[in-house]
Parts: C-alpha cells; sequence; structure tokens
C-alpha cells in the first residue's frame, strides 16, 4: 500500500442499493455487528457461510474474535481474491479492515459505517486495529478499504449515546478544519436535532478533511496526522480512569475543553468560552471525577507521548499547538485546577 492509493468515498442519503449490490457480488465475505443485522441485515444477503456476526461493543476488537474470523472465511471457501466487507461502527470497521489487512497476507475490503463516528472518522484514513492486554489499538495495520458506502440512512436508528459520540469528534473537527467549524458556528443545533441537511453537510466536510489530512501522512510518519489528537490525551485518560462509563466523544469533549483549560494562557478565551458551553450542552452527567494524579499517570502512558505527555491544544479555531509537559507537571497542573474551575475539577490527590 503506497502512500497515493486512495478509498473510493461514496456519501449519500439511501446507499443500500449498492450496498446490497455488493453485498450479493459473488466472492465476498460480510463482517456484520449483531445489532446492526437485526436493524438492517434483510437487506443485504451473503451467500450460505460467508458472513459472521460479531457481539457489539470494543470487546470483539480482538485477536481471538478476529481468528474466529479467519477461520470462519477458510470455512467459507474465501480465498486472495475474496472481498470483506465490514457493516457496523468503528468496532466492525476497525476489526474488519484488520482481518483484510492479514488475511492471506492482505485482500480487498469494503467499508459500510453505520455510527456517526465511524461515518465521519474512523471509516477514513485507512487505520485498521485489534486490542491486545487491555492497550487500545496495540495491534493493526495501515489497509485502506476499496470502497466507503456512507449512507444517511442507517443514522436515525442510533440511540442518543452513540449519536453524542459522533458529535464529539465533529466538534474537535470544527476547531481543526475552517469547512467544518463555519457549519459549526451556524448549524450545530441542527445537526444535534438531526437534522438531514445538517448532518449530511458536516459528514461530507468532516469527511474530505480527514482524507486530505490522512493522505499527507498516511503511515503517521511526518506528524501531520498529530492534529487529529486534539482533546484526546486527557480524553482517553479520563475514558480509562472512568472506566469507558460514558461513550468515546464525551471525553474528547471534556479532553478538549480540559486541555484548554491546563494551557490556559496559550488558548483564546473565546475557545475556552465556547468549548465550556458545548460540553456542558452535551455531557449530561457532569465531569468523572478522576485523581490528578491518576490522570497525568494515564497520559504519560499514552502510546503517542515517549516520555513526555503531548497534547494537541486548540489555541484557537485553526491553530492547534502541539504543548509537552512532563507526567509530573501534568499532575501538577490537573491538582492546580481542581480549584478553579466549576465543571473540570479533578480530586487534587
Ligand atoms: N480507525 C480509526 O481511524 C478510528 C478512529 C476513531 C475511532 N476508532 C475506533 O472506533 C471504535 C468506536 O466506534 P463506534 O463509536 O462507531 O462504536 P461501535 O462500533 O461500538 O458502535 C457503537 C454501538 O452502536 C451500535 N450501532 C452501530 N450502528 C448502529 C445503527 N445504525 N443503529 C443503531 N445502533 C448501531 C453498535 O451495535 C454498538 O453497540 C473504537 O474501537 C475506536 O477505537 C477508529
Amino acid at each position: 500500500m503506497n502512500e497515493t492509493q486512495k478509498s473510493r468515498i461514496l456519501i449519500g442519503d439511501d446507499l443500500s442499493a449498492d450496498i446490497a449490490a455488493a453485498c450479493g457480488g459473488g466472492n465476498v465475505f460480510i463482517l456484520f455487528d449483531r445489532r446492526v443485522h437485526g436493524l438492517f441485515g434483510g437487506r443485504f444477503c451473503a451467500e450460505e457461510g460467508r458472513m459472521f456476526l460479531m457481539e457489539p461493543g470494543e470487546d470483539a476488537k480482538s485477536p481471538a474474535v478476529a481468528g474466529e474470523i479467519v477461520a470462519a472465511m477458510l470455512q467459507g471457501g474465501c480465498n486472495r481474491k475474496t472481498t470483506l466487507i465490514a457493516v457496523g461502527g468503528g468496532v466492525a470497521g476497525d476489526l474488519g479492515g484488520f482481518v483484510a489487512s492479514v488475511f492471506m497476507r492482505g485482500i480487498d475490503w469494503i467499508n459500510v459505517p453505520t455510527t456517526l463516528l465511524s461515518q465521519v472518522d474512523s471509516s477514513v484514513g485507512g487505520k485498521t486495529a485489534v486490542n491486545v492486554g487491555g492497550v487500545k489499538n496495540s495491534m493493526g495495520r495501515f489497509h485502506l478499504p476499496k470502497t466507503v458506502y456512507i449512507s444517511a440512512h442507517f443514522l436515525p436508528a442510533l440511540p442518543p449515546r452513540e449519536w453524542v459520540c459522533g458529535l464529539g469528534e465533529i466538534v474537535k473537527t470544527a476547531y481543526l478544519d475552517a469547512a467544518v467549524y463555519a457549519l459549526y458556528k451556524t448549524s450545530f443545533s441542527d445537526l444535534c436535532a438531526r437534522d438531514c441537511r445538517a448532518v449530511s453537510a458536516f459528514v461530507r466536510a468532516c469527511v474530505a478533511f480527514k482524507e486530505a489530512v490522512t493522505a499527507r501522512d498516511f503511515l503517521e510518519t511526518t506528524g501531520k496526522r498529530k492534529i487529529l489528537n486534539a482533546g484526546h490525551t486527557l480524553g482517553h485518560a479520563l475514558e480509562a480512569a472512568d472506566g469507558h462509563a460514558r461513550s468515546h466523544g464525551e471525553y474528547v469533549l471534556i479532553g478538549l475543553y480540559a486541555e484548554a483549560l491546563l494551557f490556559r494562557d496559550d488558548v483564546s478565551s473565546e475557545v475556552v468560552s465556547e468549548l465550556k458551553t458545548v460540553v456542558k450542552a452535551l455531557v449530561k452527567d457532569g465531569c468523572p471525577s478522576a485523581s490528578a494524579g491518576q490522570l497525568g499517570a494515564l497520559c504519560a502512558m499514552d502510546k503517542k507521548n515517549e516520555g513526555r505527555v503531548s497534547f494537541m491544544v486548540i489555541a484557537a479555531p485553526g491553530d492547534i499547538r502541539e504543548l509537552c509537559l512532563s507526567p509530573a507537571e501534568t499532575a501538577d497542573r490537573l491538582r492546580a485546577l481542581a480549584a478553579a474551575d466549576g465543571f473540570f475539577d479533578p480530586i487534587g490527590a
């Protein structure tokens, strides 16, 4: 796979007919999220023995489940010419893409993302992975799908938690990209209300942005993909400390705001105030409480950090800065915030 290859990305209100044609298109194997299959599977038929239903949830992103899929593919007579089709959220995409990258040393695959998060983010850029030893995405490859079908007809069935999950990544993208920020300023309430036109506009703009960024740094070697980690250093730490009780997007939202507070002198007041408003509107149960010491240690464990804790901080819309602290400085600043902010309120210990 070289850096100039691209996925064919099709975006539409209802691409069921195209997806059904791909599913019925000969030598294919379909990996379905079981919940999505229950809701939409009737329209997409697989040949006998050519389908695997994965249990919904992050636990499916494991080497064991990947091995089960490979075994099912062998049992079903798949070969190097088989195309794997993954239908579901980011978990199905990451898992299916990973299996496609290793089955007989790599076969073609098609991604059919069905959550807001997977449509605006995870289906673009070619990252695939499973989790090993409790470490997210620790075994994975870059393997672009041949085609991505982004169809809005899946989205009305999404539960509110999964909707907010996608909104979190969209808010992040708004601060990285001028076109998404313009939509964010005019139509974010329509998006929150799931207005079809707003959803379509945000999905198209986010996909165009992510495609452009990842094409410039396909293998994550030039540092250009790093801006996509905005809000994620503290977001991932909070997610781990809180036992993944909320959706990933909520932690990203809190992470964006808390990282702005950590580097208050570098961040415009407008950004701090906008982030506080959106976090309070979307994160309904308040901020999870976690100790500053624990969060500092978790930030330091992030695989992207190599000894220093690196934060991609939104200084202003479109102005993203990599700012680093030692783990001890991170914990000290978090402790100092404990008394200073009414919403993000880590426990001082
Ligand atoms: N590859 C990347 O670049 C990248 C980027 C961001 C996130 N990710 C990964 O994405 C995963 C999270 O993805 P996700 O948030 O889509 O979670 P998910 O795949 O677990 O889906 C969330 C839930 O929504 C259900 N669901 C899916 N589509 C539905 C629909 N249309 N209607 C009703 N329910 C539906 C699923 O059954 C599941 O219970 C994580 O593993 C994360 O690491 C990957």
